[in-house]
């Protein structure tokens, strides 16, 4: 039998027999993170991503640099984290995936309906998440074949437009990423997400080191840091507090369950609020490291940083091939892009490979690859909404860009909305601590500002972010 048998969590299901006797049976073992470690390497892979080295970066530099930097900051303090907690306590305590974990803490209630459009934004999130990832694979084999070496701007420029709106490359690429993702899902929770995010988170923060060195020896630099650190409040509007909310809530991975399904690996005696402190802090430092990296170059080159969603895809290249060393950097780059991808990846597909082996009673096998060819479908439709669906837009998006926005603007602050209303209002306050300070057994000198936040600051500040993309009200 198994050598960790005290720490294998067992599941039981009551089973309503003839008579009406309810009976235990045991239904299957539960996985759980073998290490505090291992936690916060998985829980800070999800979190880190193209969140913080793709769309961070241009919403940065689209909106006022170091102004949008401050206002991301608050959301992460303020709506981020208690939001965060919220989630790994619902998922600890309820020990099972998103849609079954509202049913188990709330019987005959309508709160699961969160779990289930949890699922529907993993679907979208890993359809527009791959396109993306997709392309780095591209550009990390490109880099390697020395493709990006003597072209022009245009050239570059062309080469990518070229090669997003092509039917066959682009597919290819997600399709084998997907299959990355499902590799690492397949090997279950130790084995596979927790070995894999202990192996690569690392790697990421050295390869993120390496090119800030890089990145700051460059001349004029500092143009770069200035822009990213000192405030320009010019283009400071609600529109930009609304894209820093959800910005934020992309990138802790908020909202749709990851961190109710990772919460559901934690075993009861680890401390769920450090747990969120600390993965928050390695997010949010993260994404301070990419604009670091990224600004300087960006400006030392004297390209303007805000390019868009295809500033890393088309201006970096063009920099790597400018600099010296910049084969190495720029394969270098790539590398890092799919590797935070990947983790992240994991986490999403995790969601619902736990709710379909949970709800349908099957093997983790048959899950991942149900799921992983049924989310690879809506994938192809956005990459291909580069190409030969171009023109197919809905609200004046394409298939790619409604996704995006649907998941990160809608689905996840709205998903956090309800979770922190359910935890703070329905399950309240004294369920709250308990799980903060493990049913007595902890020190939690914060409890009562995070029950303060996730009851009212949270829920305020969230539905003043809807009701004003609604048109209801004018900020
Ligand atoms: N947090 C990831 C990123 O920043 C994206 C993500 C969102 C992952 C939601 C899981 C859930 O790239």
């Amino acid at each position: 039998m198994n050598q960790n048998l005290h720490d294998t969590i067992f599941f039981y299901k009551f089973v309503p027999l003839h008579n009406n006797q309810k009976h235990e049976i045991m239904i299957q073992e539960r996985e759980s993170f073998s290490s505090k470690f291992g936690i916060i390497a998985a829980a800070a892979g999800s979190a880190i991503g193209l969140g913080n080295i793709w769309r961070f970066p241009y919403l940065a530099g689209e909106n006022g640099g170091g102004a949008f930097l401050i206002v991301y900051l608050i959301a992460i303090l303020a709506i981020g984290i208690p939001a965060m907690l919220s989630e790994l306590i619902i998922g600890r305590k309820a020990r099972s995936n998103p849609y079954r974990a509202f049913k188990s803490l709330a019987p005959k209630q309508a709160w699961f309906i969160i779990g289930i459009m949890g699922i529907g934004a993993a679907f979208l999130i890993l359809a527009f998440y791959t396109t993306v990832a997709g392309w780095t694979l591209e550009y990390i084999f490109v880099s390697a074949s020395n493709g990006l070496a003597g072209k022009s701007t245009t050239d570059l420029n062309t080469m990518f437009d070229g090669f997003i709106s092509s039917d066959i490359r682009p597919v290819l690429w997600q399709l084998l990423f997907m299959f990355l993702t499902a590799f690492i899902v397949l090997g279950g929770i130790q084995k596979g997400i927790e070995k894999a995010s202990k192996i690569l988170m690392p790697v990421l923060f050295v390869i993120v080191i390496l090119l800030i060195i890089r990145s700051l020896s460059l001349p004029n630099a500092s143009k770069g840091l200035s822009f990213f650190f000192n405030a320009d409040f010019s283009k400071m509007n609600a529109d930009v507090i609304v894209q820093a909310i959800g910005q934020a809530a992309f990138s802790l991975s908020i909202g749709m369950g990851t961190m109710i399904t990772y919460g559901s690996y934690i075993k009861k005696h680890e401390n769920l609020t450090s747990t969120a402190i600390q993965v928050s802090i390695t997010d949010t430092l993260f994404a301070i490291l990419a604009g670091v990296m990224i600004f300087p170059a960006v400006f030392a080159y004297g390209f303007q940083p805000n390019e868009g969603p295809d500033l890393v895809f088309k201006v970096l290249p063009v920099i790597f091939q400018q600099m010296s060393g910049g084969y190495f950097f720029g394969l270098a780059f790539f590398i890092l892009l799919s590797i935070a991808a990947l983790t992240s990846t994991i986490s999403v597909l995790e969601v619902v490979v736990a709710y379909f082996s949970e709800e349908f009673k099957i093997t983790r096998k048959k899950a991942t690859l149900y799921s992983s060819i049924l989310i690879s479908i809506f994938g192809v439709f956005c990459t291909l909404s580069f190409g030969s669906l171009s023109d197919v837009t809905i609200f004046n998006l394409t298939i790619f860009g409604l996704f995006e926005y649907t998941s990160a603007n809608i689905l996840l602050p709205l998903g956090a909305l309800f979770i922190v209303l359910f935890i703070g209002w329905k399950l309240g306050k004294s369920f709250i601590k308990n799980q903060l300070n493990n049913e007595g057994s902890l020190k939690s000198p914060f409890a009562n500002t995070l029950i303060f936040m996730i009851k009212f600051i949270v829920p305020l500040a969230l539905t003043v972010v809807f009701m004003y993309q609604l048109g209801l009200i004018k900020l």
